[in-house]
């Protein structure tokens, strides 16, 4: 088999885990890992024109027009790195329309990872997710606590109440779908209701096999 730069698409919904599987895949991989969400956010916080147009959006949990989103995606993977390494895009397409757009870029994943956990469990992780500024490293009050030099200076982030979870979720639920149609054969649906590691393992398998 060849081994070539490896093409990674992480789905999943909200709290599914996405992130904090990102931080372990590119530890061990070290793939250019481009996050939708905190491409927007960090729009968001520098104030740019897409960043105002993202918020209002973003504020309701519902998804940023693609004419928002789909060129900071193509921009963010235009890497050395991403071309040499590979890359891991997380959160990212999340409609057939996402999907046709980065496809038509060559933008093309070898393999699509879809975490999936039962609704009732997402809510709960997403009102006790923390982040830590300095690190950007994601924490659970419960399942993850920080440790108690961070814990202090941990912030909330302001779609994470359980009113814009719910429409997260129902956005997502309403979008998966097609965005699986896209990429027949390529999906590898991974239980993400068990511990961070036992989830790890598996998505090493899937990569190890790539
Ligand atoms: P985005 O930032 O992508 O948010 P999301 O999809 O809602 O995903 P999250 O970041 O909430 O969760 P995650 O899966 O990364 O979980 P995490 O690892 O943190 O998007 C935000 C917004 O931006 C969207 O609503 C939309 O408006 C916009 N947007 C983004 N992409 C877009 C796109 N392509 N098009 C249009 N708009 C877009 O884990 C969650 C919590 O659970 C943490 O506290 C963690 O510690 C804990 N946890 C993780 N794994 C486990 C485990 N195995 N067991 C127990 N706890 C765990």
């Amino acid at each position: 088999v060849a081994a070539g730069p490896k093409k990674i698409v992480i789905a999943g919904a909200p709290a599914s885990g996405k992130g904090t599987q990102c931080e372990l895949i590119v530890d061990k991989y070290g793939l250019e890992h481009i996050s939708a969400g905190d491409l927007l956010r960090a729009a968001v916080a520098a104030g740019t024109d897409l960043g105002v147009r993202a918020k209002e959006f973003m504020d309701r949990g519902d998804l940023v027009p693609d004419e928002v989103v789909v060129g900071m995606v193509v921009e963010a993977l235009d890497t050395d790195k991403a071309k040499s390494a590979g890359w891991l895009l997380d959160g990212y397409p999340r409609s057939a329309s996402q999907a046709d757009a980065i496809t038509k870029e060559g933008i093309i994943p070898d393999s699509v990872i879809l975490l999936d956990v039962p609704d009732d469990i997402l809510v709960e992780r997403v009102v006790g997710r923390r982040m830590d500024p300095e690190t950007g490293k994601i924490y659970h009050l419960k399942f993850n606590p920080p440790p108690a030099d961070v814990a202090a200076r941990c912030t909330q982030r302001s779609d994470d109440t359980e009113e814009k979870a719910m429409n997260r979720l129902k956005v997502h639920h309403s979008n998966v779908e097609a965005v699986v149609g896209k990429y027949e054969g390529k999906i590898n649906e991974i239980d993400g209701n068990r511990s961070k590691a036992d989830v790890f393992a598996d998505i090493c398998g899937v990569i190890d096999e790539m």
